[in-house]
């Protein structure tokens, strides 16, 4: 009985062993890159290359003209890359591409597409940079629901949009621009997901299962070609200020744990050719390990309720918009 009790518990010790090893694997693989990325530059000067050097002159961000996307775009200009901008505003795809030039003296171009309109938009893109030698793609376009909802409570045409936004968008450029890549043996894409991809959200159900998608495409999509010399980054912030978030006002101050689009993009542009998977911030870096750790289900739980609350502030936010209207 005695013998028995004690091989179970040997058992049960190595796998428990064998799961906090692979845990701590995983965790410590994106700690050390984080430490390689930051400390590099001082103690191993001759293997630091600039991107322009690595991957070509231009790059292609996708929503560039607010957010996180045009921050990344004043990035990336600042290391001396050419841009390509694309949005759906050609009057603020202007005003972006003037600061970029003006700011950091590098060449821009300017696309309006909307990537609502799915493979049309991808096709005016291709046909727009045929000439250009773009480098490095950033897949950062991205459609949340205006608020926290039920399903039924979202439009048939904003479901419809968010997925070809979010997941078509992503896909069809990314496969457009491996062909390319692989071809001249360098590139660079970076495929914007969220800290929701970790568990089922409810209230944001579809974005969420979008951004699955994203961590899943991306991490296959880097064991199929970082062979041919390509860098595929996933990228996945947690909270940042930005107009995405514009249903609770507790999201509109920037504060350590959520940074403006500003200083995300400067921590996060950092990481490209250093981190493969990044949530791009440091504090967001905490987040996500602790997040990780909870069982999914209680994830689940705790950001139905989170959202639960954000939904509170946005209608407590129109109730007084609406009093404030009728009283003017
Ligand atoms: N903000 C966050 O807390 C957060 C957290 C995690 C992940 N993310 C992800 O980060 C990415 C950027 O988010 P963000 O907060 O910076 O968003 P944002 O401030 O709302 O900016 C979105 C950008 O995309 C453009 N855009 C929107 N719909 C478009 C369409 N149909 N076709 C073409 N362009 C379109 C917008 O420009 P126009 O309106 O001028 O077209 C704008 O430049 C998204 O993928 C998002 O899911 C954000």
């Amino acid at each position: 009985m005695l013998v028995e009790c004690s091989v179970y518990s040997l058992l049960l010790c190595t796998l428990g062993c064998i799961v906090i090893f692979f845990f701590l694997l995983g965790n410590l693989w994106g700690l050390l890159q984080a430490t390689r990325a930051i400390l590099a530059p001082f103690f191993l000067p001759h293997e630091e290359t600039s991107l322009v050097k690595k991957y070509g002159t231009w790059a292609l961000i996708t929503g560039s003209t607010d957010g996180i996307g045009k921050a990344y775009a004043h990035e990336l200009a600042k290391r001396g890359l050419n841009i390509v901008l694309v949005s759906r505003n050609e009057d603020k795809l202007q005003k972006v591409a003037q600061e970029l030039e003006l700011k950091h003296s590098v060449k821009t171009k300017i696309i309006t597409a909307d990537f609502s309109m799915g493979p049309k938009a991808i096709n005016v893109i291709k046909d727009e940079i045929r000439i250009f030698d773009i480098g490095i793609l950033v897949n950062n376009v991205g459609k949340n629901y205006d608020y926290p909802m039920f399903l039924h409570e979202v439009s048939e045409k904003d479901l419809w949009d968010i997925i070809n936004i979010n997941v078509g968008a992503v896909t069809l450029l990314s496969r457009h621009f491996v062909e390319e890549m692989k071809k001249k043996g360098r590139g660079a894409i970076v495929n914007v997901s969220s800290g929701s991809e970790l568990q089922p959200l409810p209230l944001m159900t579809v974005y969420a299962a979008t951004k699955a998608y994203i961590k899943s495409f991306t991490t296959a999509l880097r064991y199929e070609y970082a062979k041919d010399g390509l860098t595929i980054q996933h990228l996945s912030p947690m909270f940042i200020n930005t107009k995405m978030n514009q249903f609770s006002h507790r999201l509109q101050v920037s504060s350590t744990f959520v940074p403006d689009a500003t200083t995300y993009a400067k921590y996060a542009a950092s990481t490209l050719g250093k981190m493969d998977v990044s949530t791009g911030y440091w504090t967001h870096g905490i987040q996500y390990f602790f997040m990780n750790m909870v069982p999914v289900w209680m994830r689940t739980y705790i950001g139905g309720h989170l959202n639960k609350s954000f939904r509170q502030d946005y209608f407590a936010s129109q109730a007084k918009q609406e009093i404030n209207a009728k009283l003017k």
